[in-house]
């Protein structure tokens, strides 16, 4: 039986940080995954598979609709669906080997294999049962499959199945409109299919910035995704090769169908505790089945701790790396804290959407005083220059203070733009204080500037 300071269970995000900064922080550490290799969902088949694959049909999209207009002339690109695949596996398989190196480096032993927690200060894989002071549960979560729906991650799929069509179908539904549909529909509708996103809700993407919403909408219908919204999806019914969605409008309750060659199920996620035995060990759990924990990641049972897309909040990477290192500087007697009021979400489609902070609609749901300011691309010579001038970036500060109180971004590389505001909120700033900086030009920042301008005595290039 081997002996651990900590044992931290699943290798995603949250997981590997957390064992890393355990192992920096001197303490004996172990990281239990079952998978062929590390990294979790993120690495293998969520968000960086996802971003090759944004990435290369990205690239197809400006060949056919930007390089005659440069001056690159000659035939457009056409699609070798194995080639991208390979491309996709290819940076998998960097980064999955690029954690393994880390757990090397920092002497953390990978237990192979399933865990479960017997009893507190035990984590059991395969037939060896370790002991830990502390264990730290990093499971993560699973696609929520919507009643009914049998996914088969061939016709009817998953994000998981997604990432590895067969072949590129010629339509695909998209039950959804969530980060997970609108980034797979565009990949897929960048690649030549006709993609429909059927949506419960009457917006896409709810709890976004709803000016952000709307023009985001509008754009990716200029993509050739088509939005059916205020449906609520009944029934899918598949064969090997094709299948018919069947939805209920909310307006006036009647029903359609619709048929396609490929149905991506993106109705949200739930968080994967399966197998764990926390039931027997007594670990409270939420309504929603999140792991409950208290301000420090700590469960009710002693030294079983937990955090990431298992526990409450967003389910986001860095939210879970966050929670990693600070629950390792937890368990290693110090103090840490996670500002969850300055958590970035980003959806990597083209252009990109990157929000952080509070909406316009929730400063007004609680009456408090703000200005906005707003700038849009258009006004930016890098963006122009680059075919990128869709979208805008808009600030919101406090009306008395200057204090920035959210932002909201739509537009080229916002999800690199946002963490300028990000920084900016960390220490307080006022949106002046944003605007006296200087800036280089030309880059798509000085839009964040121009934002931080229009909350004051006016933008210059607008
Ligand atoms: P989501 O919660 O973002 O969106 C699901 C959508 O499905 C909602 O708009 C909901 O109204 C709709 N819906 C639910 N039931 C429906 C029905 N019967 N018919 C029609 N529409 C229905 O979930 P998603 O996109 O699956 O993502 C899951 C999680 O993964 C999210 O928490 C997301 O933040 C995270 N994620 C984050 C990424 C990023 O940060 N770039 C990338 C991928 C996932």
């Amino acid at each position: 039986m081997s002996q651990y300071d900590v044992i931290v269970i699943g290798s995603g995000p949250g997981g590997y940080v957390c064992a890393i900064r355990c192992a920096q922080l001197g303490l004996k550490t172990a990281c239990v995954e079952g998978r062929e290799t590390l990294g979790g969902t993120c690495l293998n088949i969520g968000c960086i598979p996802s971003k090759a694959l944004l990435h290369a049909s990205h690239q197809l999209h400006e060949a056919e609709h930007n390089f005659a207009k440069m001056g690159l002339k000659g035939k457009s690109p056409s699609v070798d669906w194995k080639q991208m695949q390979a491309y996709k596996d290819d940076v998998i398989g960097q980064n999955t080997k690029g954690i393994e190196f880390l757990f090397k480096k920092n002497k953390i032993d990978w237990l192979k294999g399933w865990g479960s927690i017997p009893e507190a200060g035990k984590v059991k894989v395969g037939d060896e049962v370790h002991e830990a002071k502390n264990i730290i549960i990093a499971t993560g979560s699973e696609p929520s499959a919507l009643p009914g729906i049998e996914i088969d991650e061939k016709v009817v799929v998953t994000s998981e199945g997604a990432l590895s069509l067969p072949k590129i179908p010629k339509k695909m539904v998209v039950i959804g409109a969530g980060v997970i549909g609108l980034e797979l529909g565009s990949v897929y509708a960048r690649l030549g299919a006709e993609v429909q996103v059927i949506e419960f809700l009457d917006q896409i993407t709810p709890g976004m910035d709803g000016e952000v919403c709307k023009t985001f909408q509008r754009l990716l219908a200029k993509q050739g995704l088509s939005f059916t919204l205020g449906a609520a999806v009944q029934s899918v019914e598949a064969t090997k090769t094709k299948a018919k969605v069947t939805y209920k409008l909310r307006k006036d309750d009647s029903e359609a169908t619709v048929d396609a060659d490929v149905v991506l199920v993106a109705t949200g996620r739930k968080p994967y505790t399966d197998g764990l035995g926390l039931d027997a060990l007594g670990v409270e759990m939420s309504e929603r089945g999140q792991i409950k924990t208290d301000g420090h990641w700590a469960t009710n049972v002693k030294g079983v701790y937990a955090i990431g897309d298992a526990i409450a909040g967003p389910m986001l990477a860095h939210k879970a790396e966050d929670e990693g290192m600070a629950v390792a500087e937890v368990v290693a007697g110090k103090h840490a804290h996670v500002n969850y009021d300055v958590i970035p979400g980003v959806i990597y489609t083209h252009p990109e959407v990157a929000s952080v902070g509070q909406t316009e609609e929730a400063l007004k749901e609680a009456g408090r005083a703000y200005k906005v300011g707003k700038f849009s691309f258009m006004g930016n010579g890098r963006a122009k220059a680059n075919f990128a001038a869709d979208g805008f970036v808009k600030i919101l500060a406090d009306k008395e203070t200057d204090r920035i109180l959210g932002a909201h971004i739509i537009g080229p590389m916002a999800g690199d733009l946002i963490h300028e505001i990000c920084v900016a909120m960390e220490f307080g700033a006022s949106a002046q204080d944003l605007a006296l900086t200087c800036h280089a030009h030309p880059t798509y920042s000085e839009a964040v500037r121009e934002a931080a301008l229009a909350c004051g005595d006016g933008p210059i290039h607008s």
